[in-house]
C-alpha cells in the first residue's frame, strides 16, 4: 500500500516538536468514489458521513458547536472541566491519543490538566482533515511548551494501526459523539479496534450523547439558524467538486428526526422537487422522486446499559461514569477486561 509517512520539512522552531504523518493517498478518492456508487444507486439512498468534514464542513461544523440548540459540546465541556483534574490522578496519563480531533477545542482542557499534574509528554491527533491536523498541531506545541505533538492525518477506520506505539501511560479519547455516528455493527467493531490500541494501563475516554426528549435532540440538528441544515447540504458540495455532480443544494431540505426504535438521530436530505442529478466523475445519473430522502447521519443517543453492552462487547470494561448535572451527556473511561 502506498502511503507517505513523512515527517513534514518544517520550520526550524517547529522541528524537535512537531511530527506530522499522512496517510491520504488514492484510497480515499476511491472511497468517496464508491460510497457513492454504492449509497445512491440503491432503492432507499444514503452516504457515510466522514465526507461532510472539508475545510467549509470543519468550520460549519465549528459553528454548530456553538449553538444555543446544540448542547452536547457545551455539555460534555462542562464533564471535563469538572473531572480533567481527577482523570490525570487516576490514569497518569503521559500522552494523550485523540481520535477526530477536530480542532482540538476541548482537548485543552484535558491537557491543561495533565500537565499540571506533571505526566503529559505527547499529543496525537488523528483526522482526516488535514488542515485540522496541522492547524492544532502548530497551535498546541506553542501553547504547551515542552509538548511533542505526532499528528496522524487519515481514516480511523483503516489507519489506527499507524499510531504510534504508547511511550507510557496513554489515553484514547474519543469525544464529541462521534461515535454514534457508527451505526451498531461497526460500532462495536471500531471499539474492537480501540481496545487493540489500549495496553493493560492505558485508559479510553469516550463522549457518548444520552437518551432524552426527542424535542430537545431533534432541536439540536435542525437549529433555528440553518447551521446544520448548511452542514447536512455540505455533502452535496463535497460530491460536486470530488466527482463532478451538478447537485444544486437548494434542492435539497434538511431534515433530522429522532427514531425511538433505533435511539438515534437521523439526518436526511429531502428532494423539494422530482429531478435528475448527474454525477459526471462516475458516469452516474440519479433520479430523486418529489419527497425522496437521502439519509446522510446518523447519531446515537446511548443508555448506560447500551454503552456498556457495547463496551463489554469489545472487550472493555467500564472503570468511571461521569456525567454533567443536568445528565445530558456521558464521558466513560473504560479499560481493557483482564482475566
Ligand atoms: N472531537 C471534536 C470534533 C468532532 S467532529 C469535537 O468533539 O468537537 C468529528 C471529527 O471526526 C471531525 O474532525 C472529522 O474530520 C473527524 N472524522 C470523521 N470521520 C473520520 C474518519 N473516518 N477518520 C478520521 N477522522 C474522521
Ligand atoms: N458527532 C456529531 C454528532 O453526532 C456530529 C454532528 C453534529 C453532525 N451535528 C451534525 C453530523 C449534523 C451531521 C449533521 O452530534
Amino acid at each position: 500500500m502506498k502511503s507517505s509517512a513523512s515527517p513534514t520539512p518544517s520550520e526550524p522552531l517547529a522541528d524537535a516538536a512537531i511530527r506530522i504523518d499522512s496517510h491520504l493517498d488514492g484510497a480515499e478518492e476511491r472511497s468517496l468514489a464508491d460510497d457513492v456508487l454504492d449509497g445512491l444507486t440503491r432503492p432507499f439512498k444514503e452516504l457515510p458521513p466522514k465526507h461532510f468534514y472539508d475545510a467549509r464542513g470543519a468550520e460549519l461544523f465549528d459553528r454548530i458547536c456553538e449553538l444555543p440548540e446544540y448542547y452536547p459540546t457545551r455539555a460534555e465541556r462542562a464533564i471535563l472541566e469538572a473531572e480533567a483534574q481527577n482523570i490525570a490522578a487516576l490514569t497518569g496519563a503521559v500522552e494523550l491519543v485523540e481520535l477526530g480531533s477536530g480542532t482540538a477545542a476541548k482537548t485543552r482542557v484535558l491537557l491543561d490538566a495533565l500537565h499540571a499534574a506533571g505526566t503529559l509528554q505527547r499529543y496525537i491527533p488523528v483526522d482526516v482533515t488535514e488542515s485540522m491536523v496541522r492547524d492544532s498541531a502548530e497551535e498546541l506545541a506553542s501553547e504547551y511548551p515542552g509538548l511533542r505533538v505526532h499528528g496522524v492525518i487519515g481514516d480511523f477506520e483503516r489507519h489506527l494501526d499507524r499510531v504510534p506505539q504508547a511511550d507510557g501511560p496513554r489515553i484514547v479519547a474519543f469525544l464529541g459523539g462521534t461515535i454514534g455516528n457508527f451505526p451498531p455493527g461497526s460500532r462495536r467493531r471500531f471499539l474492537r479496534k480501540i481496545a487493540r490500541l489500549l495496553g493493560p494501563d492505558d485508559y479510553l475516554l469516550m463522549g457518548t450523547d444520552l437518551v432524552k426528549d426527542p424535542r430537545v435532540l431533534e432541536a439540536a440538528y435542525d437549529d433555528a439558524e440553518g447551521v446544520t441544515a448548511e452542514f447536512n447540504r455540505n455533502v452535496l458540495r463535497v460530491l460536486n467538486r470530488e466527482l463532478q455532480a451538478d447537485f444544486d443544494p437548494g434542492d435539497f431540505d434538511h431534515v433530522a428526526l429522532f427514531d425511538p426504535q433505533h435511539e438515534w438521530i437521523e439526518m436526511r436530505l429531502r428532494a423539494r422537487r422530482e429531478h435528475t442529478t448527474v454525477v459526471r466523475g462516475l458516469d452516474l445519473a440519479v433520479h430523486f422522486d418529489v419527497g425522496e430522502e437521502l439519509r446522510t447521519e446518523i447519531s446515537a443517543k446511548f443508555t448506560p446499559e447500551r454503552l456498556e453492552g457495547d463496551l463489554a462487547a469489545a472487550g472493555l470494561e467500564l472503570a468511571r461514569w461521569l456525567t454533567d448535572p443536568e445528565g445530558l451527556f456521558a464521558l466513560t473511561l473504560s479499560q481493557i477486561r483482564t482475566g
